[in-house]
C-alpha cells in the first residue's frame, strides 16, 4: 500500500483540519497508510514523534475545527539543504514515499524544490551511510501533491484557496461590527486587513460591506489618492452617510512602489477633513475560528482529490496543485503555478501592474 505523509504548514488557514480528515480518511478507503507530520515541515526535519500514523479516529471532529490540529511551523531548517536531506532521511526511515502538503506559496515552493532535489538527496543519504542501498532504490522518487491552504488566496492556478472564505466572512463582520459605532459617532475608521502580497481580501471585503475606498497592491491608487479619498469620503458624507470605511490591505504600496499605512491615511482624513478617525488593525482574528461551510467543503474535495492525485502518479510526472477552476477540481502543475504566482511579485516590483492584475485573473 501507498504510505502517505500529511502536512500543514505555514500561516494556518480554516480548513485545513477539513482538508488533513478527508486526505486521512479518503486515503484510508483506498487502502494506503496515512502520517500525519506534526509542525509542519519543522517535524519532518525533526521525525521521530513528530511523524505519527493516522487512522479513521484520529480526526473525528475535525470538520468544524479551525486552525490546524497537526500543528504548523514556518521552518527555517527546512530551508536549507541539509535540513531537505533530513527531511529526506526521515521519510525513508518511516517508508513514505509521498506527501501532501497543504500550505500557501511559501511552502508549496519549498515542496518543489525537495521534490526537484529528490535523487540527490537520496543518493548523498546513501553515499553517507544514512540509508541502505534497498532503501535508496526503493525510494528512488517521492510524489508531492500541493493543496493550497491559505486565507490570502494569492496562489496562481485556482481560484480560490482553503480558508480564503472563511477568513473574507470573519472580516466581513468585523467591518459591519465596526459600521454600527462608526455610524454612531460619525466617525471614520481605517481597517487593516491581511493578504501579505494579495489585495483579495481587502478587495472582496471592500465590496462585501460598502466600503468607502480600498487600497489594494495590485493596482496602487493615482499620485494624488489623498485628494482622491477626501473627495470620495466628503461626497459619501454629502449624501448623507454618517460613516467611512477605508479598507487598506496590508501590502497597499502607492505607485511608487512605497508602503501606504492606516495611519497615513488616517491623519489625512482628520487634518483634511476633520472627521473624528480611529485605525482598526485586524490581525490573527482573520485567520481564526471555525471554517465555513464553503471551505469544508471545498478541503474536502480537494483532499480527496490530492490522494487520488497521489494514486495516479508516475515518476515522470511534474508535482500536482490542486486548484479550482469554474467550480471544478484542478490537478494542475505544481511548479508552473508557484512561478505564476512569483511572477504577479515581479510585475509589481517592476510597476507592471496591469500584468500583476492579469496574472491574478488568468481569464
Ligand atoms: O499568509 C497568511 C498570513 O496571515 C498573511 O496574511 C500575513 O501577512 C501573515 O500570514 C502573518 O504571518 P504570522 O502569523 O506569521 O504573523
Amino acid at each position: 500500500p501507498k504510505r502517505i505523509g500529511v502536512l500543514t504548514s505555514g500561516g494556518d488557514a480554516p480548513g485545513m483540519n477539513p482538508a488533513v480528515r478527508a486526505v486521512v480518511r479518503y486515503g484510508i478507503s483506498k487502502g494506503c497508510e496515512i502520517f500525519g507530520i506534526y509542525e509542519g515541515y519543522q517535524g519532518l526535519v525533526d521525525g521521530g514523534k513528530f511523524i505519527k500514523k493516522m487512522d479513521w479516529k484520529s480526526v473525528r471532529g475535525w470538520l468544524a475545527v479551525g486552525g490546524t490540529s497537526i500543528g504548523t511551523a514556518r521552518c527555517m531548517p527546512f530551508k536549507t539543504r541539509e535540513g531537505r536531506l533530513q527531511a529526506a532521511c526521515n521519510l525513508v526511515k518511516n517508508g513514505i514515499d509521498s506527501l501532501i502538503v497543504c500550505g500557501g506559496d511559501g511552502s508549496l515552493t519549498g515542496a518543489d524544490v525537495f521534490r526537484s532535489e529528490w535523487s540527490g538527496l537520496i543518493e548523498e543519504l546513501f553515499k553517507t551511510e544514512r540509508i541502505t542501498k534497498d532503501e535508496a532504490t526503493q525510494y528512488n522518487h517521492l510524489t508531492i501533491v500541493g493543496l493550497v491552504g491559505s486565507i490570502d488566496n494569492d496562489m496562481s492556478s485556482t481560484d480560490i484557496t482553503i480558508g480564503a472564505v472563511t477568513s473574507l466572512h470573519r472580516i466581513c463582520e468585523s467591518v459591519d461590527s465596526i459600521g454600527t459605532t462608526a455610524s454612531s459617532h460619525s466617525r471614520a475608521f481605517v481597517v487593516e486587513v491581511m493578504g501579505r502580497h494579495c489585495g483579495w481580501l481587502a478587495l472582496m471585503a471592500g465590496i462585501a460591506t460598502g466600503a468607502d475606498f480600498v487600497f489594494i497592491p495590485e493596482r496602487p491608487p493615482a499620485d494624488d489618492w489623498e485628494t482622491t479619498i477626501c473627495n470620495v469620503a466628503h461626497r459619501h458624507r454629502e449624501l448623507g452617510k454618517r460613516k467611512t470605511v477605508i479598507i487598506v490591505a496590508e501590502g497597499a504600496i502607492d505607485s511608487a512602489l512605497n508602503p501606504i499605512k492606516v495611519d497615513q491615511i488616517k491623519d489625512i482624513l482628520t487634518e483634511r477633513l476633520g472627521l473624528d478617525t480611529r485605525v482598526t488593525t485586524l490581525g490573527h482574528t482573520q485567520r481564526g475560528g471555525s471554517p465555513a461551510a464553503f471551505d469544508r467543503i471545498l478541503a474536502t474535495v480537494q483532499g480527496v482529490a490530492s490522494v487520488d492525485a497521489v494514486l495516479r502518479s508516475t515518476p515522470d510526472m511534474p508535482s500536482p496543485m490542486i486548484g479550482m477552476s469554474d467550480n471544478q477540481v484542478t490537478c494542475k502543475p505544481l511548479m508552473k503555478a508557484v512561478e505564476l504566482t512569483h511572477e504577479v511579485a515581479q510585475a509589481i516590483g517592476e510597476k507592471n501592474f496591469a500584468r500583476a492584475m492579469a496574472l491574478r485573473d488568468p481569464q
